[in-house]
């Protein structure tokens, strides 16, 4: 059997990782600016982390939801401490489509209503209704094809407005990323993440805040939609939440009530992930790793601004959007094949930037050189 061909594969196989480093079959070492997709937060192989999972693994790495297992109220807790959410409840799943799945889902439940805002640029998942709302045709499948999703122009107060005014009553959700990561890297403006707080809270509408990219830390504060000071109804999380091991939730406030069957899994939150969750969150919290994100995030703003070349850096803290003018169509390629440096992108000339939280000044030194040779060619 051959694998079905969907992805567009660099011809690199990596064969170990530490840190934000990564080593290829051939023994060369990469800087891995990427993360695999945002997804490594406290660096490969952590030594915390890699302890805490071979511990699990060799007491019991799964046993399904019909069980007590204590690891799932462990990492609750710890979540709405390093969060700042202590009074919202956690459903554990899989991936980030899931987790926009179920909070859709949820939003639904709660007002019986089906009607969805979703904007422009947006990437939510492939799956039913995430890939929906998702803005690109291309992925939606006839039969994901749906009326309940009206799209709208990012950060336009007035047409979220209209829309509010002339659907308000069916409005099941709004969802947004705090900062669109396949989109390109574009911040959803504090106005805009507050009116949709007040139009949602007026309209009895739920407020989603799809924080798999843009969340867990990596602008500086847990959620980046938290930047406006309102809070979200739910928020979603994946990518950094296992630093690989595939974790996903749905941080929920309290004003949802739960029965039993509402919502579920057989994988989500078992033994392995509760530990790789609860990993990663002691590490951010003993090495101060949303600071470190600010801190080094800062930085490299900073200096990439500084860059006449660049046509316009976006982001915040370790999410970091270089837009390159048409003019320099191969630097994300010379990067990776020439300077030996892993690198995000996005259409049409975007490299994202998504490291590791534990990101050094020394590593981001390393790029900045690299980088300005890469332009130059
Ligand atoms: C903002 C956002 N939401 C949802 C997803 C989907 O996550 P997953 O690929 O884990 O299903 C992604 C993936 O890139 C994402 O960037």
């Amino acid at each position: 059997m051959n694998l079905f061909d969907v992805y567009p594969l660099n011809n690199i196989e990596i064969v170990k990782a530490s840190g934000s480093s990564v080593w290829d079959a051939e023994g060369i070492e990469y800087l891995d600016l990427y993360g695999g997709h945002a997804v490594i937060s406290i660096g490969h192989t952590h030594p915390h982390y890699v302890q805490r999972l071979t511990d699990q693994l060799n007491k019991v790495g799964f046993y399904s939801n019909s069980v007590l297992i204590p690891l799932q109220n462990e990492l609750a807790a710890k979540l709405g401490e390093v969060s700042g959410k202590t009074d919202y409840h956690l459903f554990l799943c899989n991936s980030g489509a899931e987790a926009n799945e179920n909070a859709l889902k949820l939003a639904s439940f709660y007002n019986g209503r089906k009607k969805v805002i979703a904007f422009k640029g947006a990437f939510h998942g492939r799956t039913s209704l995430a890939v929906s709302a998702t803005d690109n045709p291309k992925i939606i499948a006839p039969v994901n094809e749906t009326d309940n999703i009206i799209f709208l122009p990012l950060n336009d107060e007035a047409a979220l407005t209209q829309a509010f005014d002339q659907y308000g009553s069916v409005i099941a959700a709004v969802i947004i990323e705090g900062i669109q990561g396949v989109g390109g890297i574009k911040e959803a403006s504090i106005p805009f993440l507050q009116l949709i707080r007040s139009l949602c809270d007026q309209n009895n509408a739920v407020y989603i805040a799809d924080s798999v990219q843009c969340g867990y830390g990596r602008t500086g504060l847990f959620y980046s939609h938290d930047y406006a000071g309102v809070e979200a109804d739910v928020y979603t999380m994946a990518k950094g939440m296992g630093n690989g091991f595939p974790v996903a939730g749905i941080s929920i406030a309290p004003k949802f009530k739960p029965w039993h069957g509402m919502l579920g899994t057989t994988f989500g939150g078992n033994h392995l992930a509760c530990v790789a969750g609860l990993a990663v969150l002691e590490i951010m919290e003993q090495d101060n790793l949303m600071k470190n994100a600010e801190k080094v995030g800062n930085y490299l703003i900073k200096a990439l601004k500084e860059i006449p070349e660049i046509k316009e850096v976006r982001g915040r803290g370790l999410m970091i959007g270089i837009e390159l003018p048409d003019t320099l169509p191969n630097v994300k390629k010379d990067l990776l094949f020439k300077h030996k440096i892993f690198t995000g992108e996005a259409k049409p000339n975007v490299i994202r930037l998504l490291p590791a939280l534990n990101l050094t000044i020394a590593h981001a030194d390393q790029f900045l050189n690299e980088f300005k040779i890469a332009l130059k060619g």
